[in-house]
């Protein structure tokens, strides 16, 4: 099926307003999990019609202005996919007016988010894998410390969190 959802219509101070669809991806070092979340839903974007900005951002500050994990590059690039070009940086307070989703990899980095949340923040927070029927709750692990093949069990959660995360924002926005 092809969905084609331009914008959603929201209703502030009695008026309609258009929002923009734009999902962010939030992981601790942006180098890994969240880089590929982006990637996996640029695919499924692609795939579906469906248009939708996407980013990513990290809540630790250790490898800003980094391209992503060469681990996690190579896994994207079986996959199709260069990400070579994406440069870590840190989630911020603009982020929550800025985007009308932001995604947390795992549940450490949502309460960072719902802690950082400003007052007039207008993004709905989630867990990716909170999208995923029957998977609600969980993590994607963290692979950074692991071997070469965690990578690949990465890429098969981001990429079912995705496609999951964009059947959701098709249907509700
Ligand atoms: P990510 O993985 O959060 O998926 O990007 C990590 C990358 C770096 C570190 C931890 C996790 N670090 O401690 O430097």
């Amino acid at each position: 099926m092809i969905v084609r959802w331009h914008a959603k219509m929201v209703r502030r101070c009695g008026e309609a307003m258009a929002e923009k669809l734009a999902v962010l991806f939030v992981c601790l070092g942006n180098i890994c999990r969240s880089p590929l979340a982006e990637a996996a839903f640029r695919k499924e974007l692609k795939a579906t019609g469906l248009e939708v900005e996407a980013d990513s951002a990290g809540t630790g500050d250790w490898h800003i202005g980094e391209a992503p994990d060469r681990r996690a590059q190579a896994v994207a690039k079986r996959h199709g996919i260069d990400i070579s070009g994406c440069s870590a940086r840190l989630v911020t307070s603009e982020d929550f007016r800025r985007f009308s989703h932001i995604v947390a990899l795992d549940r450490k980095n949502l309460a960072v988010l719902k802690a950082m949340r400003p007052a007039d923040a207008t993004a709905e927070l989630s867990l990716l894998l909170d999208h995923v029927k029957g998977r609600e709750g969980q993590a994607v692990a963290d692979p950074y410390y692991g071997e070469e093949d965690g990578f690949d069990v990465t890429w098969a959660d981001v990429t079912e969190g995705a496609k999951a995360l964009a059947r959701h924002i098709a249907v509700r926005g």
